[in-house]
């Protein structure tokens, strides 16, 4: 393929060099085109070396070969990484300012835009607005990454890593120059939340959990192989992030829960499979908590944290809009006083979710395995009947809840009759 590669002029501008690299080990012909002001991050040379092509940023250079016309036009496909918020705002606006803003004008393929950015300028409604105009023009705007920013600070803003851009703006590629993606799930947007979050007590510790992230990686990958549009909220995980999903990575339970409220505004299933902390630290120090000189033991204080389903679910309800398909996950041991059966269809009840898939654990079942055993319970099934057990690999528990979620999406819940989840 023939990429633009767009580079904006903020600090992330370093990282476009990897970028640029993956697309280039990849076969496809690069040209760099990079605006005035990232210059001053990274020089023309490092892009002239990495892509073997003249750059330039201006119009009035090698205009014999009319590069402001030729560039946008022969893109089979344009990717800006990353965005700045004044390169999106002249985007949106159809300013023609430079070789870069003039080839996003010439565009006659897909258009793919990496944000990078203050989590102030992201949230800021101008540009919210200009995302929103030139998603409205089918530009596909990745959202950006929820971590560290450049300073300090941290929060939504940050560029998503060169491998998530790299997968996600072909995939945007492949949607664009190709048929209709087909599949139980295609035309459906799914979020996915998945892994385990942590919660900082200082700068170098957390509390956290075993949550390895398979589960919701494996759903993921089956939605997309049903042809969903899949954004995929990853707190920390021990396996890979699948192919085709567009990626949020975020920490905490609380920059979960901003994923969480960014996505149901335009998704039509969310399935809550990440193990979200239930309690944080109250306080997270600045610097590193020391051993006390009169060797007290510290004492740390614990708050709740949103119960993230709960909530998505209450405000459904109040506001009549949101996803048409909530999904929770459940891991349960069952005690004296009620079965894991039990357990799961009071947590049904109390979260609202419109299913619930139950996971009976132990010391050695669930968390990192690879084999699971489950029952999907929804609200509206008979109470006197007990729903079969799936035992299978989370892969085969996947398709499984993805047939499942695209039978109640089309209003017709597919009743599970055998308790093997059937292989392939
Ligand atoms: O209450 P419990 O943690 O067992 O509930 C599990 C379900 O609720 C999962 O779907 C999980 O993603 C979700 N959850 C949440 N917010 C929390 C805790 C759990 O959304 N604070």
């Amino acid at each position: 393929m023939r990429i633009v590669l767009g580079v904006g002029g903020g600090i992330a501008a370093y990282k476009a060099a990897s970028l640029l690299r993956l697309f280039t080990e990849a076969g496809h012909s690069v040209q760099v085109v990079p605006t005035e002001a990232s210059t001053r991050f990274v020089g023309i040379a490092t892009w002239e070396a990495l892509s073997g092509h003249p750059v330039s940023t201006t119009v009035f250079d090698a205009v014999d070969t009319v590069n402001h016309v030729r560039l946008g036009h022969e893109a089979d496909l344009i990717v800006v990484a990353p965005a700045t918020a004044d390169l999106l705002a002249r985007a949106a606006a159809g300013l023609a300012s430079d070789l870069l803003t003039n080839t996003l004008l010439m565009a006659s393929g897909p258009v793919f835009f990496a944000p990078a950015m203050h989590t102030e300028m992201w949230n800021h409604p101008a540009t919210q607005a200009n995302v929103a105009t030139l998603r409205s023009r089918g530009a596909v705007v990745m959202e950006p990454a929820i971590g560290r920013l450049t300073g300090k600070d941290s929060g939504p803003g940050r560029l998503p890593e060169p491998e998530d851009i790299y997968a996600a703006a072909l995939a945007a590629a492949g949607e664009a120059g190709s048929a209709p993606a087909a599949g139980l799930l295609a035309g459906r947007r799914v979020t996915v939340t998945a892994g385990g979050t942590r919660e900082p007590l200082d700068p170098v510790r957390f509390l956290g959990n075993r949550s390895s992230g398979k589960q919701g990686a494996a759903v993921a990958a089956a939605a997309v192989a049903e042809g969903a549009q899949v954004r995929f909220v990853a707190a920390h995980l021990e396996v890979p992030v699948p192919e085709g999903v567009e990626l949020v990575q975020v920490e905490t339970a609380l920059e979960l829960r901003d994923a969480v409220h960014d996505a149901v505004q335009s998704t039509d299933v969310l399935v809550m499979s990440a193990a979200v902390a239930d309690f944080r630290p109250g306080e997270n120090a600045d610097t590193k908590i020391k051993k006390r000189d009169d060797g007290a033991d510290p004492v740390i204080t614990l708050v709740r944290n949103p119960d993230i389903l709960a909530e998505t679910v209450q405000n459904r309800s109040a506001s009549g809009t949101g996803p048409s398909l909530i999904v929770g996950f459940a891991a349960e041991t069952g005690d004296g006083s009620g079965s894991v059966l039990e357990y799961g269809r009071r947590k049904l009840e109390r979260k609202g979710c419109d299913l619930l898939v139950l996971n009976q654990v132990g010391r050695s079942l669930v968390f990192g395995q690879d084999s699971t055993e489950v029952r999907i319970l929804s609200p509206h099934e008979d109470p006197r009947i007990e729903p079969p057990a799936l035992t299978g690999s989370k892969t085969d528990i996947a398709r499984h809840l993805v047939e499942r979620i695209a039978a109640e999406l089309a209003g017709a819940p597919a009743s599970s009759s055998t308790g093997a989840v059937p292989p392939g």
